[in-house]
């Protein structure tokens, strides 16, 4: 029996499970676990031995001769078979290909349930996967089936530049003898094919909440301010002018966290930046500038409209510290640039400590960016601007725990806001990282 509470999210591939189920652990406080991804762990290590993934016996041998590790890392689950850690090859198309195979191995789904269940011992975790309601974890009462149609699933896993034979992968999933996808009789179904991620978690909450789960989440402030008219005209203008003259777009925008405290964390290329950054986002989010900016009579009275607060001096200083600390516990989000300045050629370059520190004080969620172009397109003490296209690229939240945070000093702020850096750094163009 598990000692913790249980939140299973079962559906089909690209049915928004994945990100859903990430964004409803954040808003819980409870871990994350990607039971797809150990399958998928297994799968990438059977090919890696050069073994026939139609061969079940040499399949389940390989599997019990490996030794898998499964812990949490940053509140998600990671899994390392052999000592390596599967993680970048993942969604490597042959892996794609033949995990739907390798997991219709009874003694692999025999495992790798034992590995799931651990997890439910050690915290208050949400799951999602193919059966956790149906077989791994039964007896919880909190259980979801999320689907999408057909068409809604493969347009999202081509916008992830995936090519991922969705159908093939539903039908061998749902048809295989040991543990078919099927919906438990107590889920709850939802169809998310018209709903955003935080549409879906909203729906969500409200059931556990009705069902009895104690909910005290410390990121349910509401905070999400709306946009007023000039933030929305500046942020409509700024999109409409960057895509005609930048060709202007952005991937992933369905990673971003739409509510609660959230630093938005990019590199830093050009004076583009903010305004860019801000349209990753469908709320008003928060932006730091230098007092100096705002003595100009019409600055001065625009700026504080579109959002902007004045500090004084970008950067590590303190009052501009105090100012995020004061915006996220808030419950708002805000963009930060943990390079501090704009880069000169184009690189990225060190973190500073600075955003370490805001994340201690207020283990704030942070999605890292990436902008690429905006450099080209008006680099720093240039006069010219060149229509050169730009493209920000957003990436997976990154959750913090007390356990990040359990020394301080500036060591550690530099540690956390170099992981942060870290992750910037790992997005490509092509929206892969
Ligand atoms: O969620 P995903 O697409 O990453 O899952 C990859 C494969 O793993 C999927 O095709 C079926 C299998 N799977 C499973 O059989 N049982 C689970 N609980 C999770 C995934």
């Amino acid at each position: 029996m598990p000692t913790h509470h249980i939140i299973a999210i079962d559906g089909p591939a690209a049915s928004g499970k994945s990100s859903v189920a990430r964004a409803l652990a954040q808003r819980l406080g409870f871990s994350y676990v990607n039971s797809g991804a150990m399958y998928r762990a297994v799968t990438w290590h059977v090919l890696q031995r050069g073994l026939n993934v139609h061969e079940p016996a040499a399949v389940a041998t390989a599997t019990e001769q490996s030794r898998i590790v499964c812990d949490l890392v940053d509140n998600q689950s990671r899994m390392l078979i052999d000592d390596h850690d599967p993680t970048p090859h993942l969604r490597e198309d042959d892996v794609n290909r033949a995990v739907s195979l390798v997991s219709s191995v009874p003694r692999v789904r025999e495992i790798l349930v034992a590995h799931m269940r651990g997890y439910g011992k050690k915290e208050n975790v949400v799951m999602e996967g193919r059966d956790i309601g149906s077989v791994v974890f039964p007896e919880t009462p909190f259980k979801f089936y999320i689907d999408a149609s057909p068409e809604v699933r493969v347009r999202r896993r081509l916008a992830e530049g995936q090519r991922d034979e969705i159908a093939a992968r539903d039908r061998a999933d749902s048809s295989r003898v040991a543990s078919p996808l099927v919906i438990a009789p107590d889920a709850a179904v939802i169809d998310t094919s018209a709903l955003t991620i935080d549409g879906v978690v909203d729906q969500i909450m409200q059931r556990l909440v009705a069902k009895g789960l104690p909910v005290h989440s410390q990121t349910a402030t509401p905070g999400g301010q709306r946009m007023n008219p000039y933030y929305w005209l500046g942020y409509t203008l700024s999109r409409l002018l960057a895509q005609s003259f930048f060709r202007f777009r952005i991937m992933h925008r369905e990673r971003m966290i739409q509510s609660g405290p959230l630093i938005l964390a990019m590199n830093h290329q050009s004076f583009f930046d903010p305004p860019l950054a801000g349209n990753a986002s469908n709320r008003a989010i928060f932006f730091l500038a230098r007092k100096t900016l705002l003595d100009h009579w019409f600055w001065g009275w625009l700026l504080p409209k579109l959002n902007v607060i004045p500090v004084d001096q970008e950067g590590s200083d303190r009052s501009a510290l105090k100012a995020l600390i004061r915006i996220l516990r808030a419950g708002e989000a805000t963009l930060v640039f943990p390079e501090g300045a704009r880069t000169l050629d184009g690189n990225l370059q060190p973190a500073q400590p600075g955003l370490g520190l805001v994340i201690a004080k207020t283990l704030a969620p942070v999605v890292p960016m990436r902008i690429f172009g905006a450099h080209e397109a008006w680099a720093r003490g240039s006069k010219k601007i060149r229509l050169h296209p730009i493209t920000i690229v957003v990436g997976h939240p990154i959750f913090f725990t007390q356990a990040d945070i359990a020394e301080r000093g500036k060591d550690v702020y530099q540690r956390l806001s170099e992981r942060v850096m870290n992750e910037i750094a790992k997005l490509t163009i092509d929206g892969n990282g």
